[in-house]
């Protein structure tokens, strides 16, 4: 297997994936308004995920249709995601693992599974994951992800990577270090220990621990009171805190004037108008 396999064509950005990429990928998609929710949706693989998964989500992402403001991402069935289908390591679930000889192909690759969470983070959006049961690995780093994490009482954290030798490498490792520290990250990844709901929460890891049967009803409510927000305003607020912690307090004082000044232009700046 060479690098030279990661090259694949790359589908149009302006048309969302249709069913069929879809449920290839193990993902279902349901736009109601302006919130969409994404299911992980192989639940007989307790939502194990594949590279096309990775795509499919990157695909949703360069797709959203424009007036959504609320991502919700849950997993059907038992689990939120067992992470990697491990079936892609003895050559099965659609893998091509690059094999790092052309580092810059490699790189490529895993950037582009990578953008399947990225998109989770932008401004105009408010992601929430709507987690229940096991969260492995990249599910884990799905949860992270996202900007709110609302979990079951039935929840199961793990970042399994290292010990199945490989690194946590799908966006994970900062949300994770800036939620619970270098050294809880470390410990959390470098034993692979499992994480119960209680520690979630008590760690940062979870906004809201819930009983599993009342997981939707709190996601629900709380894409209700987000949708309850000024649009601007709020793209605005979570542009300035994803900036805060790489910000000095003088960079923090001039991106908060800033986006003030853009707030004021449009209530003022309408008014005059
Ligand atoms: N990849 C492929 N298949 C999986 C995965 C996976 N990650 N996880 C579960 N499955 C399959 C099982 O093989 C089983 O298939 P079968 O019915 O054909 O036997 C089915 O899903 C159900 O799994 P069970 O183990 O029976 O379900 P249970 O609820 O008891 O346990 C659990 C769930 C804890 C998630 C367990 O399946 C497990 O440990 N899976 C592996 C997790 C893992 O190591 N993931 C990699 C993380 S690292 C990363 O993501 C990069």
């Amino acid at each position: 297997m060479t690098d030279a396999r990661v090259e694949e064509p790359r589908p149009d950005p302006a048309t969302g994936p249709g069913e069929a990429e879809l449920a290839e990928a193990g993902l279902r998609l349901d736009v109601d308004g302006a919130i969409a929710t994404v299911t992980l949706n192989r639940p007989e693989r307790r939502n194990a995920m594949t590279f096309a998964t990775w795509r499919g989500l990157a695909r949703i992402g360069e797709s959203l249709p424009e007036g959504v403001r609320v991502v919700v991402v849950r997993g059907e069935g038992p689990s939120f995601s067992a992470g990697i289908d491990l079936g892609m390591f003895s050559g099965g679930a659609g893998s091509a693992f690059p094999d790092g000889s052309d580092a810059a192909a490699s790189d490529r690759f895993i950037a582009e599974l990578q953008a399947g969470y990225t998109w989770l983070r932008r401004p105009e959006i408010v992601s929430i994951a709507a987690v229940h049961g096991h969260a492995i690995g990249g599910g884990f780093q799905l949860a992270l992800a996202c900007d709110i994490r609302v979990i079951a009482d039935d929840t199961r954290f793990c970042m399994k990577e290292p010990a199945l030798g490989l690194v946590p490498d799908l966006t994970g490792t900062k949300p994770l270090v800036e939620i619970v520290g270098v050294n809880r990250a470390l410990e959390l990844c470098l034993t692979a220990r499992t994480v119960l709901a209680d520690e979630a929460a008590r760690l940062g890891l979870a906004e809201h621990v819930v009983p599993r049967e009342t997981l939707d009803t709190t996601v629900a409510e709380i894409a209700a009171a987000v949708l309850a927000v000024n649009p601007g305003a709020a793209a605005a607020t979570k542009r300035l805190l994803l900036a805060a912690p790489g910000n000095t307090l003088d960079e923090q004082c001039a991106a908060e004037r800033h986006e003030q000044i853009g707030r004021l232009r449009e209530f003022f700046g309408a008014a005059k108008a």
